[in-house]
């Protein structure tokens, strides 16, 4: 029943003495990057004032913005000789992310995945498939290794080619899969073209879901289409990836692994706790990683902390699921993109004009998720040979920095609505939230 009954098990007492023990030594591993140095200095406290947890509250807030203007390795808190892994966030225009582990973060990632995925019934004798994306999405290689450490066959498919995965599938009998839950309407069309229904020629049983919000229905007609079950699935670069969060077989609410993180529940705009079980931004602070400890990271992850006892016999907080996020980051294909990103990118081209509209949309005909961006020309342009070529050339720009293969279309000067502020230059259609 347990991966790691130890830790699993932990009683509340339990998790947070271990919880404020990790803390301090953590809190002292940080005063070795030239980041946090300086903002203990900035703010005069010392890793001796962290007496208690509470004291936690007397560090400042870490967000993406300082991962980003100390990119590439100012936040590193060991020698870079001692880091054996990089992953990276998309983004050439302003500067990605960058989360550095060693040798024994990437361990303890693993047995974070291999506990989720053990949690919810996975053992050496499952056939598990990953359609993450590999290379700097995390859910490639964090699946990747927990699903190793667990002693599975794994089948390391990787994003894309809904037929290969389908065969993969049928001829090494999968039984666990790992996929975004819109990818997984994508799929089932693919699958009906085929002529498979997963239920009559298929082994899978368990399904991994996540790296994008759903709803519960959502969840229910996943499992009614593959006859399956779906555990939500929680995690983000910032924190290695996968094995965050995730739901154990009552499928109510996720598990946060307290030995790994401190959780804190905030009021987005005051910044101060919200009230026990209100929604609030997730912020989470990391207590056992040695090549990039985060301190109260602000995820911007919008959720709140589920009251009561879980009746699996793990203390550890739950999470509800996942409610949106306090900043404009749209999650598309499992791929994460800043609006700002696509605007940085259009007004590199002294053709387009400021005025844009990015729609999200599924396509009818196939179930694919897609990306429409309508961008203004700055003066008119007839010529279908250039329309054509400056077309093209936007597209691929905009596929190297967002990693996803966008629709673009340019209109004529004054036809697009015009637009103030961010929120509206972003609609999303999309039906794979609703399928
Ligand atoms: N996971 C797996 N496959 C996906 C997918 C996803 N999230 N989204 C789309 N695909 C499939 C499409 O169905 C298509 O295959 P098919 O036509 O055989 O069905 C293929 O990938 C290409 O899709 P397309 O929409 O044309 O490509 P794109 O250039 O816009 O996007 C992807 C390219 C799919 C490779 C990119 O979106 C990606 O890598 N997504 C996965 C990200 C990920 O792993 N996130 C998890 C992080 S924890
Ligand atoms: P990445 O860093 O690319 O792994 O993306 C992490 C982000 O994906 C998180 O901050 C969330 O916004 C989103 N995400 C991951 N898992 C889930 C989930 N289960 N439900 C909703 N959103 C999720
Ligand atoms: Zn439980």
């Amino acid at each position: 029943m347990y991966f790691n009954k130890e830790m699993e098990t932990l009683t509340r007492p339990e998790i947070e003495k271990l919880q404020l023990e990790r803390l301090q030594k953590t809190v002292s591993h940080c005063m070795n990057s030239a980041f946090y140095r300086r903002r203990f200095e900035e703010v005069g406290i010392k890793p001796e004032d962290i007496k208690t947890l509470d004291d936690l509250k007397k560090i400042p807030f870490t967000t993406k913005a300082d991962l980003r203007s100390t990119y590439p390795f100012g936040m590193a808190s060991v020698p870079l000789e001692k880091c054996v892994r990089l992953h990276s966030s998309s983004g050439t225009t302003g500067n990605p992310t960058v989360v550095l582990h060693t040798q024994k973060d990437l361990d303890q990632w693993a047995e974070a995945v291999a506990r989720c995925l053990y949690m919810v019934g996975l053992r050496k004798t499952d056939v598990f498939q990953n359609t993450s994306g590999y290379g700097m999405f995390t859910g490639g290689l964090g699946f990747q290794y927990g699903a190793e450490r667990l002693g599975m066959l794994t089948v390391p498919a990787a994003a894309g080619n809904s037929r290969r995965q389908i065969k993969f599938i049928k001829d090494f009998g999968t039984t666990g899969l790992h996929a975004i839950p819109s990818y997984l309407g994508r799929l089932y069309e693919v699958m009906k073209e085929e002529g498979v229904d997963p239920k009559r020629d298929t082994k899978l049983r368990t399904l991994i879901i996540g790296a994008e919000p759903h709803s519960e229905e959502q969840r229910r007609r996943i499992e009614e289409m593959y006859g399956a079950k779906a555990y939500n699935s929680f995690g983000m670069s910032e924190m290695c990836g996968p094995g965050v969060a995730f739901e154990c077989p009552e499928q109510n609410g996720m598990h946060i692994w307290e030995d790994y993180c401190i959780v804190e529940i905030i009021d987005p705009e005051t910044l101060e706790p919200a009230k026990e079980g209100e929604v609030g931004e997730l912020v989470l602070t990391t207590i056992n990683r040695e090549a990039m400890p985060l301190l109260r990271y602000r995820t911007r992850d919008l959720t709140r902390i589920l009251p009561g006892e879980c009746p699996c016999g793990r203390h550890h907080l739950r999470l509800d699921r996942m409610k949106g996020r306090s900043d404009d980051m749209i999650i598309l294909k499992g791929v994460n993109i800043f609006p700002i990103q696509v605007e940085n990118i259009l007004m590199n081209f002294k053709e387009l004009g400021t005025n844009y509209l990015i729609t999200l949309e599924t396509d009818d005909s196939n179930y694919n998720d897609e990306m429409l961006v309508e961008v203004e020309l700055s003066n008119p342009l007839t010529d279908d040979g250039r329309l054509q070529s400056l077309t093209r050339e936007i597209t691929r720009q905009l596929k190297d920095e967002l990693l996803i293969t966008p629709r673009v279309k340019l209109a004529q000067k004054g036809s697009l609505p015009q637009s103030e502020g961010k929120a509206v230059r972003v609609k999303d259609l999309r039906k794979t939230a609703t399928f």
